[in-house]
């Protein structure tokens, strides 16, 4: 039997590290790096000690007033990544079963193996613009299942599932006895206009998010679990056997990060409207189908004919430009595209894309 320590990686972690940088980056899934610079941080605000035990109590306040929800239910953690490490290790055992949603982010299905979990999957089809179908978590969760797993805005597609149908998978999962995992990263790229965390839906959702994607504030890893205190609770535990203590500095800033959230954001929503109106003149310009999503930092597009890891090849070679195979979401006919960066690199990045596109046409 295939042991799920020895063979832990994750294929598309190995590609973002290594494979994924071009001069024209589209690869990205997040919006371009905040300078520290343009936060009001002086030196004495930072120190390398601090009184964190089971979290830093004034990050604890910011990530729960920010969410509206209580302290007991918030669990800080190193970005969503660890999160949802988290999330899974608190509420499922080796054996059980976990229904992750079909494209998906490849951490959340490595981990859940990575943990033991017998992995069914439900689709969420390109024909459907990618929505989230409680009939099709309806249809494959089974008495064992133990958590469903989604991300919204959904990865790769940017798709948005709206609250209601998040809480009829909700009562679809309470019927067998399973929590709901809600990744909600790319939730925070809607900024003031976002509907309200998941997990407010009932005790059964758990929800992970973060600083990295909407913000720019990746290396902060500014992440946290929300979820009922009892649960919660658990993770602060299970974290003892990780990381244990954060960096704090980390901690510090990620509480200046939130104190000037709305100073962070005004960027980046900028950058998105620009980009966005780029991609979709791109788009409306392209052979290419592709549902657009309203909001977030990227786009799933599909060729019409051929594999996006040839064209992946072409366009790294010859157009300086990168963009992400879709084999890494199990749909290899598909790439994805990221709007989070410079807008002059990224309208450059889409002329070369579309200039690969034409060869790649060609050829096939
Ligand atoms: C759905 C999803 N969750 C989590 C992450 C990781 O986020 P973080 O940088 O906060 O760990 C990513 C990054 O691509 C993601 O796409």
């Amino acid at each position: 039997m295939r042991n799920p320590r020895t063979s832990a990686r994750s294929p598309y972690m190995e590609f973002a590290k290594l494979r994924s940088s071009a001069r024209f980056n589209l690869a990205t899934s997040g919006v371009m790096s905040y300078p520290l610079s343009e936060l009001p941080v002086r030196l004495e605000h930072l120190e390398i000690n601090g009184p964190t035990v089971y979290g830093y109590a004034p990050l604890q306040e910011r990530i729960a007033r920010k969410n509206g929800v209580s302290l007991e239910c918030v669990v800080a953690a190193a970005g969503t990544s660890m999160a949802n490490h988290l999330a899974m290790a608190a509420t499922f055992e080796p054996g059980d079963e976990v229904l992750i949603e079909q494209p998906t982010y490849e951490l959340l299905l490595r981990t859940a193996e990575y943990l033991g979990a017998v992995v069914r999957r439900f689709p969420r089809r390109f024909e459907d613009d990618f929505r989230l179908d409680p009939e099709e978590v309806a249809k494959q969760i089974t008495p064992r299942t133990r958590l469903v797993v989604i991300t919204n805005l959904h990865n790769p597609s940017g798709a948005f599932a709206d609250n209601a149908a998040l809480a009829e998978v909700g009562e679809i999962a309470r019927g067998v006895g399973a929590r709901v995992l809600v990744d909600e990263v790319y939730l925070e790229a809607l900024f003031e206009d976002a509907p309200r965390s998941a997990f407010h839906l009932g005790n059964h959702f758990l929800v992970t998010s973060s600083l990295t994607k909407a913000y720019g504030l990746s290396g902060i890893r500014c992440g946290w679990v929300l979820a009922e205190p009892e649960v919660a609770e658990r993770m602060w535990k299970i974290n003892d056997l990780y990381g244990a203590t954060p960096v704090h500095v980390g901690e510090l800033l990620s509480v200046i990060a939130l104190d000037n959230l709305n100073r962070v954001a005004a960027p980046a929503k900028a950058l998105l409207k620009q980009n966005r109106e780029a991609l979709n003149a791109f788009l409306d310009a392209s052979e290419l189908e592709c549902f657009r999503p309203q909001y977030g930092t990227i786009a799933f597009p599909r060729l019409r004919c051929g594999n996006a890891g040839d064209l992946f090849d072409l366009l790294t070679r010859k157009y300086e430009t990168s963009v992400v195979p879709g084999k890494f979401f199990e749909m290899p006919q598909h790439f994805r595209v990221g709007i989070g960066g410079d807008p002059e690199m990224t309208a450059e990045g889409l002329k070369r894309l579309g200039k690969a596109l034409q060869k790649f046409a060609a050829k096939e």
